[in-house]
């Protein structure tokens, strides 16, 4: 089955809570924090994830955007991350080793996310120990960004690498997605769907995310 996990980076912030209760049918929601140190942009981080804790069961899949996220894993799981996924760039291997420790003792899922640029080997180390590989599709630091194809073969091989070494674990594309987008991630081996501008600029969005998830009806 295809999850959505809509980006509430392109939400209206006024009005958090109407726009996270209007995208009830999809799967996660994919909550993205920037630093400004390793990514330009700054977005938001434990108290408004504390408020969307509040006010949905739904699974928080944390995105961390940020340099040596190890220091924050802990208050994010606080604050009500279900999934924590941080950097393979942003932190040296003994600590991308603790920090999906830390998170696996208090019962969550962990996941590393790659950069376009970043190689596959980058993850191949931890994929038996992960539970999701998040692949970007854009450079990471803002939304509304265009869908780069050339990451379409590093999801494939993504795809055989978790197929072999640790079929339980999601792959999850994240950047630039619309329908059009999501039929060649998923095609490719992709389970988990990101939509931020794509989900919060339509008016119905209950048949766009069934639309997104591309499945027989
Ligand atoms: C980009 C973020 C994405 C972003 C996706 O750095 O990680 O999650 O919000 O936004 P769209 O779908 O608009 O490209
Ligand atoms: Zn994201």
């Amino acid at each position: 089955m295809i999850k959505i996990s809509p980006s509430i980076l392109a939400a209206d912030f006024s009005k958090l809570g109407s726009e996270i209760e209007s995208v009830k049918d999809a799967d996660y929601i994919h909550f993205d924090v920037m630093d400004g140190v390793f990514v330009q942009n700054i977005s938001f981080g434990f108290p408004v994830l504390r408020s969307v804790r509040a006010i949905t069961d739904k699974t928080l899949d944390v995105h961390l955007m940020i340099e040596t996220p190890s220091r924050y894993i802990s208050r994010f799981l606080d604050a009500g991350g279900d999934i924590i996924t941080i950097h393979v760039e942003a932190e040296t291997t003994k600590h991308l080793q603790d920090s999906i420790n830390i998170v696996h003792k208090r019962g969550k899922k962990a996941g590393l996310s790659l950069k376009p640029e970043t190689p596959v080997d980058a993850v191949l180390p931890y994929i038996e120990r992960l539970d999701l590989v998040l692949v970007m599709s854009v450079e990471p630091g803002y939304g509304g960004q265009k869908f780069m194809p050339k990451v379409l073969p590093k999801i494939a091989e993504i795809r055989k690498a978790i197929d072999r070494l640790n079929p339980l674990c999601e792959l999850e594309v994240d950047g630039g997605i619309n329908a059009e987008t999501a039929k060649l991630c998923i095609e490719n081996g992709a389970n988990v769907i990101v939509a931020g501008s794509d989900v919060f600029m339509t008016a119905d969005r209950a048949a766009h995310i069934k639309e997104l998830r591309h499945e027989p009806s």
